[in-house]
């Protein structure tokens, strides 16, 4: 007998759609398609779970929960009535409904969700409004586009960068979701070794410590989905047990650096919050101190973007003096960074390319990257 599947849709940061559809097809998600925003796909809960475990790049994934014609409210009313509120929802459950509306008749936001959530209390015969007894609220979506209505609902909770590992954070600290992504997409497995000389908080690392030793980002946190009347915890223990077995060391060394103790402190903190402290090796040090390493090994990192340097000093000089570092600290090591600007990577003199456009709290960047020639004999 078939299994039950649905229709899941993973919303991604801009930019991540690609490299999130291939780790979703390599999880056993089925018709996976990246489009703008995010991928589709189909699963049953096994493979819905599996996503809120192991996705690195996803920041929500959703599941569809019907899709309808409505021209006017009560036509939606009578719509959102029949829907089987009932599975997504406990009895001490609150909700949270947001709605947007694009080329459709009913274009009132604020409208279509009263008329959900008051389809909702008639379905469930109980007041919606209000905190739940739980504490826990259920984000529904409610999407009209042509006068199509989509109606989803949040399977993930929290924002699925946040890991539970971040106790606290440097000054510009990276999404881990971007991190994992920027790793990803430049093809690092864990095995050759991994620097970022500017490291902060230690994101990059320590999203680097959890893909070289095949820790799931989901490991330690809750989700929407387990607070669902059909959530099967035996699934899910069966899950991450799974995936507890494949755990390994790092077979690579992972290096991180920075100049500012402070921010070392936090690094190597979220690195032991993550599990993944003893594959680390952090040191206080300017990267023009750096000891020179021989390739290959891959240097990521997300260097200042100025916005918060004083009046006066010199961006440029800086990512110049990173080229620097980098050409002479790391010979034969591929070399990658993300920038807002294009000026800015030029600046560093090396020969770069840019390898995808991304967003980074809410500002354009790319990710540059390029080789270090081996040092001559
Ligand atoms: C944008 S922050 C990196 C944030 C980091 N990716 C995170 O997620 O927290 C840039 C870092 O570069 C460090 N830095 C700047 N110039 C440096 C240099 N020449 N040598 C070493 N560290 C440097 C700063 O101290 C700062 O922590």
């Amino acid at each position: 007998m078939k299994k039950k599947q649905s229709q899941i849709f993973i919303i991604t940061a801009p930019g991540l759609e690609g490299v999130c559809a291939a780790e979703a097809a390599a999880l056993g998600l089925e018709e996976v398609h990246s489009v703008g925003g995010g991928v589709s796909c189909r699963g049953g809960l096994r493979e819905l779970y599996a996503a809120n475990l192991h996705l690195r790049t996803a920041t929500r994934i959703v599941v569809r929960f019907d899709e309808f014609k409505a021209t006017d409210f009560p036509d939606l009313f009578r719509k959102a009535l029949r829907l089987p509120w009932g599975s997504f929802l406990c009895p001490d459950t609150a909700i949270e409904i947001r709605a947007s509306a694009h080329r459709s008749r009913l274009i009132h936001t604020g409208r279509i969700a009263e008329t959900v959530s008051a389809a909702i209390e008639r379905a469930l015969g109980r007041s919606m409004a209000g905190e739940g007894h739980s504490g826990f609220t259920q984000l529904i979506l409610v999407r009209f586009d042509e006068d199509s209505c989509t109606i989803s609902c949040d399977s993930s909770g929290e924002l699925l960068h946040k890991r539970g590992y971040r106790a606290a954070a440097g000054a510009a600290p990276l999404r881990e979701t971007l991190a994992a992504a920027s790793l990803l997409l430049l093809g690092w497995d864990g095995s050759t070794p991994l620097c970022d000389p500017l490291c902060g908080s230690g994101t990059i690392v320590v999203e680097g410590g959890l893909i070289a030793s095949q820790q799931p980002p989901g490991r330690h946190r809750h989700f929407a989905f387990m607070r669902w009347p059909g959530y099967r915890p035996g699934l899910w223990q069966a899950l991450t047990a799974e995936a507890d077995r494949k755990i390994i060391l790092s077979p690579a060394p992972i290096y991180a650096s920075d100049h500012d103790d402070r921010v070392l402190a936090v690094a190597a903190q979220n690195a032991r919050q993550a599990g993944v402290a003893e594959m680390i090796d952090i040191s206080c040090s300017d990267l023009n101190s750096l000891p020179v390493r021989s390739g290959p090994g891959l240097v990521l990192c997300n260097p200042p973007y100025g916005i918060r340097l004083e009046r006066g000093d010199d961006l440029h000089g800086l990512y110049r003096s990173l080229g620097d570092g980098f050409r002479r600290a790391f010979p034969g090591w591929t070399i990658a960074f993300i920038a807002p600007e294009e000026h800015l990577a030029l600046a560093t003199g090396l020969e770069l390319h840019c390898r995808a456009r991304l967003v980074n709290g809410g500002l354009a960047v790319a990710l540059y990257t390029g080789k270090i020639p081996s040092s001559s004999p």
